[in-house]
């Protein structure tokens, strides 16, 4: 049976580290595309003579041809301008919809039958405009940023609680931005609730909710505070990991259920947007929507996310776009 190929849009910081997490994952032969001459091709022979050392035999192409990616199965997008510090992710707008465009016409013209993971900032906006430029079913087009902001939530709370990551379970909806819902109510070790932990730890309810609130805000901030201390280009090892997650749950067909930016059609009462929600992910890309009952504090975020998605999209079609 062929390898799977996989085709890797910009070979910047995340695309470098996808090639070199799926090459040494076995999980397929990759191409990586950049617009910048010699730079996937430097990155790729890089990668590869590393092979003998981290024993993989997939193969690596750096490219600045889209014909390369042509009957690719998987496809993951980080092209774009990343963000400058004091920048928002919404200042990315004009500058990534116009690189986007041309990504989305090459994905349709050479990888038609492709499952699609944007990563591209404004996330929500970048995967709306790459499903209308191409018109790929909604189950095959979808975004990377709730498997990265919950693993984030998560890390912020086995810190506070001294407890493995492994064992928290923490779960962030909405858009890819600060209006983003981490879901309190359900964030729980090993099944039991954090609110909870939090109270017996301080044995102070007031205090327990100041704490979670602080790790909900951090969560918010958290892909600024990256970029503050970075001072060049945005947060790269955990956005690869978070895409890498998804990717894998695809091509073994794993049923994983994880937060993703999926295309809603009545699922939450939201309909025609790309909104961040729990999906089953497995060989036909976004199986299937998993819907919950939130409660009216969590509708009213996740609505009021919804409305920052709907302002973003608004201002690309404005644009032009
Ligand atoms: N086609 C293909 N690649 C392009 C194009 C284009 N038209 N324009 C720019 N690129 C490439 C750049 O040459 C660069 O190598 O996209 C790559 C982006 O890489 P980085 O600048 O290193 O950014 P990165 O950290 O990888 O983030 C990429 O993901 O999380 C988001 O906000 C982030 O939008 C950004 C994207």
């Amino acid at each position: 049976m062929a390898r799977k190929k996989i085709a890797l849009i910009g070979g910047g910081q995340i695309g470098g580290v996808l090639a070199q997490l799926i090459a040494q994952k076995k999980l397929g032969d990759v191409v990586l595309y950049d617009i910048v001459e010699d730079l996937p091709q430097g990155k790729t022979l890089d990668i590869v003579e590393a092979s003998r050392v981290d024993m993989f035999d997939v193969n690596l192409k750096g490219t600045n041809d889209y014909q390369d990616i042509k009957d690719s199965d998987l496809v993951i997008i980080t092209a774009g301008l990343p963000r400058k510090p004091g920048m928002s992710r919404d200042d990315l707008l004009a500058t990534n919809a116009k690189i986007m465009q041309t990504v989305a016409e090459n994905v349709k013209k050479y990888a038609p039958n492709s499952t699609v993971i944007v990563i591209s900032n404004p996330l929500d906006a970048m995967v709306t405009l790459f499903k209308k430029i191409t018109g790929f079913p909604a189950n095959r087009v979808m975004g990377q940023a709730g498997v990265l902001d919950s693993s984030r939530f998560s890390t912020f709370i086995a810190w506070e609680l001294g407890v493995s990551v492994k064992d928290v379970n923490a779960l962030v909806l909405g858009g890819h931005g600060d209006t983003m819902v981490p879901i309190v109510r359900y964030a729980n070790v090993n099944g039991i609730p954090v609110m909870e932990l939090l109270e017996r730890k301080y044995n102070d309810k007031a205090k327990a909710k100041e704490v979670m609130e602080a790790m909900v805000n951090r969560t918010k901030m958290a892909g600024g505070e990256v970029v503050k201390l970075l001072k060049t280009g945005s947060a790269f090892y955990s956005p690869a990991s978070s895409a890498i997650a998804m990717a894998e749950a695809i091509l073994f067909d794993e049923k994983r259920i994880l937060p993703v930016c999926a295309l809603l059609n009545g699922e939450f009462g939201i309909s025609g947007y790309y909104v961040g929600v729990p999906a089953v992910l497995g060989a036909d890309g976004v199986e299937s929507i998993v819907e919950f009952t939130l409660d009216a504090e969590e509708k009213a975020a996740l609505d009021n996310s919804v409305t920052a998605v709907k302002g973003l999209v608004e201002d690309m079609t404005r644009l032009g776009f």
